[in-house]
C-alpha cells in the first residue's frame, strides 16, 4: 500500500516503537503450571517485529486465575518464565508489555478449592468458564470487603514489579471484557454503595488505583490501561455507556498514561454511536484501536488521525510477520481457531513466516 502509515514509527517520551501494527493480547492456554515456558518465548520473538507486543492476560495473584493454563506473574518462578520471554523478543528486536489480569467474577471455584471467585457484587452471573475440566457454567460470586480491595490493588503493584524484574517493557490493566476492573466500573456487576460503588467517580476508582498501581512502578509513559466499552461479553451491562466510559477516559488522560488501548469493532452495527471518537476527543496519548481491523480500515484509521496505532490479534496467530506482510501486501494466512487454547506447539508456533 502507497503511502502506508501502519509501517511508520510512532513513540512517546519514554518509548518509541518502530511501527504502528502492535500485537493483542491473547491467552493461548500453553502455560503449565502458571509458568510462561520456553514455547512461549518462541511464538512472541516470532511475532518480535509487531511495533508492540501486549502479552496475553497475566494473572496478579492466586484470586485473579480464571482461565485454564495461563500464566501468572507474581512468584519468582513465573518471573523467570517471563525472562525467557521478554529476552527473546528484545534480542529478536521486538517490546513487549505484560497484560495484567485479574478475572474476578469470571473466574470459577475449580480455581480456588471449592470457594466463590469474587466480584464489586454478588450479583448473578451469566457466563461460562474454562476451568481446567473444561467449560463450565459461572456461578454468582461473592462481595469483596474493603480490605480485600486494597488488598487487590497491592497485588496489583507487586505484579507490576514483577513485570519489570522479568524485563517487560511496560505493562497493561486489563479493563476491558468484563473483568474486574469493568466489573467494578460497570453498573450492571457494580451495586456497591460504599467508596467503590454508585457514582462514576466511586465506580471507576478501583480501575484508577489499579492504574495508579503500575504508574508506581513504570511511570505513566509505559503504561496502557485496555477498555471494551461496547463488548457485553462476560454478561457485562451499564445504564449509560458513554458518560461511565468517557469519564474514566478523561481521568486516565489526567494520569498521562501512554497508551489507551479502546477496543471497539471496526464495523460497527448501525444506529450505535461509535465512542472510538470521543475517545480520541479527550486522550491526547496513543490512542490504540482494536477489533476487526484489517489493512485497509487500520490504514484508514491512521490517515484520519481517529487512531496512533491498531493491535491486530487474530491475524497475528497465523501471520508472524504481519508487518512485512501489509509492507509486501502479500497474502494473509487464517488461523485455525480450534488450536487458540489447544496447549501444544501446532497452531502456537508453526505458522511459518513469508518464504
Ligand atoms: C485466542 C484469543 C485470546 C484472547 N485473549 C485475550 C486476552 O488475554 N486479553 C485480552 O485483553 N483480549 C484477549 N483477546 C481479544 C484480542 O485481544 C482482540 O481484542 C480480538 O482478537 C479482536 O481483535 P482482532 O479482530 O484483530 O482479532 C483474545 C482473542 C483471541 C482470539
Amino acid at each position: 500500500m502507497k503511502n502506508s502509515k501502519l509501517l511508520t514509527a510512532v513513540g512517546n517520551e519514554d518509548l518509541s516503537f518502530k511501527n504502528r501494527v502492535f500485537m493483542a493480547p491473547m491467552t493461548r492456554g500453553r502455560s503449565k503450571d502458571q509458568v510462561a515456558n520456553e514455547l512461549t518465548a518462541t511464538y512472541y520473538a516470532q511475532r518480535a517485529s509487531a511495533g508492540l507486543i501486549f502479552s496475553e492476560g497475566t494473572q496478579i495473584s492466586p484470586q485473579a486465575i480464571g482461565w485454564a493454563n495461563t500464566p501468572g506473574i507474581y512468584a519468582p518462578a513465573q518471573i523467570a518464565g517471563w525472562k525467557k520471554v521478554t529476552q527473546a523478543v528484545h534480542e529478536a528486536g521486538g517490546l513487549i508489555f505484560a497484560q495484567l489480569w485479574h478475572t474476578g467474577r469470571a473466574s470459577h471455584p475449580d480455581f480456588h478449592g471449592g470457594k466463590l471467585p469474587v466480584a464489586p457484587s454478588a450479583v448473578p452471573f451469566h457466563s461460562q468458564a474454562f476451568t481446567p475440566e473444561g467449560v463450565k457454567p459461572s456461578v454468582t460470586p461473592r462481595e469483596l470487603t474493603i480490605d480485600e480491595i486494597k488488598a487487590t490493588i497491592a497485588d496489583y503493584e507487586k505484579a507490576a514489579q514483577a513485570a519489570k524484574e522479568a524485563g517487560f517493557d511496560g505493562v497493561e490493566v486489563h479493563g476491558a471484557n468484563g473483568y474486574l476492573p469493568a466489573q467494578f466500573l460497570e453498573d450492571g456487576p457494580n451495586k456497591r454503595t460504599d467508596d467503590y460503588g454508585g457514582t462514576i467517580e466511586k465506580r471507576a476508582r478501583f480501575l484508577l488505583e489499579a492504574t495508579d498501581a503500575a504508574i508506581k512502578v513504570f511511570g505513566p509513559a509505559r503504561v496502557s490501561v485496555r477498555l471494551s466499552p461496547r463488548i457485553p461479553y462476560n454478561d457485562m451491562g451499564d445504564s449509560n455507556l458513554e458518560q461511565t466510559y468517557m469519564f474514566a477516559v478523561e481521568a486516565l488522560e489526567k494520569k498521562k498514561i501512554g497508551i489507551l488501548h479502546f477496543m471497539e469493532s471496526a464495523t460497527l452495527p448501525e444506529g450505535l454511536k461509535p465512542l472510538a471518537p470521543e475517545a480520541r476527543k479527550r486522550f491526547s496519548g496513543l490512542l490504540v484501536l482494536n477489533v476487526g481491523y484489517d489493512q485497509k480500515s487500520a490504514e484508514q484509521a491512521l490517515q484520519t488521525g481517529l487512531a496512533d496505532a491498531i493491535t491486530f490479534g487474530t491475524l497475528f496467530i497465523s501471520n508472524p510477520d504481519l508487518p512485512q506482510r501489509f509492507g509486501l501486501d502479500a497474502p494473509l494466512a487464517t488461523s485455525d481457531t480450534s488450536t487458540y487454547y489447544s496447549g501444544s506447539e501446532e497452531g502456537y508456533i508453526d505458522y511459518p513466516p513469508l518464504a
